[in-house]
C-alpha cells in the first residue's frame, strides 16, 4: 500500500525518472527547464516549500501530485486555493486506486481544487470523484490573414478551397481599428497592478488573485517562455494589461493572447488593449489571434472586435471547500475570470 506525503528535495531525482516514464523524454526535459521557476519560486508557496503530494512505495516513488498555489477570490472573499497539474502515477500501478488517494489528499489541503487543461484519464477521474465539470474555457480567434483557418488535418487541397471561401469574412474580421490610447510595454509589474487588483476583483465572482508579485512571477519570470506585456495608464494608475506572445504552429503563426485584465465595465479600455494586440500580431506577421475567456462581458468586447468563438480543448473543473458556494455557483462561469494563463497552460 502506498504512502502519501509531502515531497522533500531529495525525491526530486525519483520525480524526474517517474516524469520520463510516464510524459515521456521531451516533457520531461521541458519540465525540468521550468521545474524550479515553477515549484520553487511561486510567491504564493507555503513556507514548507513547494507544494507536491508523492505518493511512495518503500524508498520508490511511484505517484505525484504537483500544485500550484493561489489566492483565489470567490464571491467578494480571498482563499488560499490551488491548482492541480503534472499528476501521475506509474504505469504498472495505475487504475488501481492510487490516483484517487492523491486526488482526494490534495483536495483536503486546499480551500479550493483547480484543474484546466486536463488529459483524457484525468478528465475521466475527476468526473468519477464528481468534482464541478465548469469548462470548457471559451476559446476565441480572430482571423488576420486568409491562411488563418487552416486546419493541419485537412489536405492541403481543402486548407486552399477554405481559406478562398471565407477570404471575404477575413477581410471584415480582421480589419484593424482605430486606435485611441496607445499602452506602454513593461518589464515590471509595479504596485499600481495591486491597485488594479484590488479595484476589479469585486467584479468576478471567481479569479485568481492578480497582484505584481505573482504576475511578476508568472510572466516575467517564466525560463520557458518569453512575454510581452503591454499596460493602459491614466495619471500613472494601471487601468488594464495584456500578456501575449508569438508562435510558429504547423499551419501558420499565432499571436496568443495568454492573459488580460481591466474593469469588465470598463469597454474604452477593453476595447483599447483588444486594438492593441491587433496591431501587434499585424506587425508579427501572424496570421490569427487565439484567446480564451471566461467572463462574458470580455468574450462580448472580443467578438466586437471580430474574434470568432471556437470549439475549446480546454477542460476546466473547480471544486472550493474554504468557503460554502451551493451548486448553482458552478452553473455559469460568465462572472468568471480564467484565461489561458490560468494554471500552467501555456508552456
Ligand atoms: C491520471 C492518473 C494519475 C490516474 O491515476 P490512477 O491511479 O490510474 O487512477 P485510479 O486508479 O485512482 O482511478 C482510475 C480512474 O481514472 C480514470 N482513468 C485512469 N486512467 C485512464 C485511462 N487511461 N483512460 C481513461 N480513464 C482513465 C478512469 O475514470 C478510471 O476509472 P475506471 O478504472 O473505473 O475506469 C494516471 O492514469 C496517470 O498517471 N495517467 C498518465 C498521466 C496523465 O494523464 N496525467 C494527467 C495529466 S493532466
Amino acid at each position: 500500500m502506498a504512502l502519501i506525503d509531502s515531497f522533500r528535495p531529495e525525491d526530486r531525482p525519483a520525480v524526474e525518472a517517474l516524469y520520463r516514464r510516464v510524459f515521456g523524454n521531451d516533457a520531461a526535459e521541458a519540465s525540468r527547464l521550468r521545474w524550479d521557476w515553477q515549484y520553487t519560486r511561486n510567491p504564493n508557496n507555503p513556507p514548507t516549500g513547494p507544494a507536491i503530494w508523492i505518493a511512495r512505495e518503500g524508498p520508490a516513488v511511484v505517484g505525484q501530485y504537483a500544485t500550484m498555489p493561489v489566492k483565489l477570490s470567490v464571491k467578494g472573499e480571498e482563499i488560499d486555493a490551488s491548482w492541480g497539474m503534472d499528476v501521475m502515477v506509474a504505469p504498472e500501478r495505475q487504475r488501481q486506486g492510487l490516483g484517487e488517494v492523491l486526488f482526494g489528499t490534495w483536495d483536503q489541503h486546499t480551500g479550493a481544487s483547480l484543474g484546466l487543461g486536463l488529459s483524457l484519464a484525468s478528465s475521466r477521474l475527476f468526473k468519477k470523484l464528481r468534482w464541478p465539470d465548469v469548462g470548457p474555457v471559451p476559446c476565441l480567434v480572430k482571423p488576420l490573414t486568409r491562411r488563418a483557418l487552416r486546419q493541419p488535418t485537412w489536405s492541403v487541397g481543402l486548407n486552399r478551397v477554405v481559406s478562398a471561401v471565407t477570404l471575404p469574412i477575413v477581410k471584415v474580421a480582421g480589419r484593424v481599428r482605430r486606435l485611441d490610447r496607445t499602452p506602454e510595454i513593461v518589464r515590471r509589474f509595479d504596485a499600481s497592478f495591486d491597485r488594479l487588483w484590488e479595484r476589479v476583483a469585486p467584479k468576478f465572482e471567481f479569479a485568481v488573485r492578480r497582484d505584481a508579485a505573482y504576475l511578476q512571477w508568472k510572466y516575467i519570470a517564466p525560463p520557458h517562455v518569453r512575454y510581452i506585456v503591454a499596460v493602459l495608464r491614466r495619471d500613472g494608475e494601471a487601468d488594464g494589461y495584456v500578456v501575449y506572445r508569438h508562435v510558429q504552429e504547423p499551419r501558420g503563426r499565432v499571436t496568443l493572447l495568454v492573459d488580460f485584465l481591466a474593469d469588465p465595465d470598463d469597454h474604452e479600455t477593453v476595447s483599447s488593449l483588444v486594438a492593441w494586440v491587433d496591431r501587434e500580431a499585424r506587425e508579427a506577421d501572424s496570421d490569427k489571434i487565439r484567446t480564451f475567456a471566461t467572463h462574458a462581458l470580455f468574450r462580448k468586447a472580443l467578438r466586437a472586435a471580430g474574434y470568432f468563438q471556437v470549439k475549446s480543448s480546454v477542460e476546466f473543473v473547480a471544486r472550493i471547500n474554504a468557503v460554502p458556494v451551493g451548486p448553482d455557483f458552478y452553473k455559469s462561469t460568465d462572472s468568471w475570470h480564467v484565461t489561458f494563463g490560468d494554471s500552467d497552460q501555456d508552456r
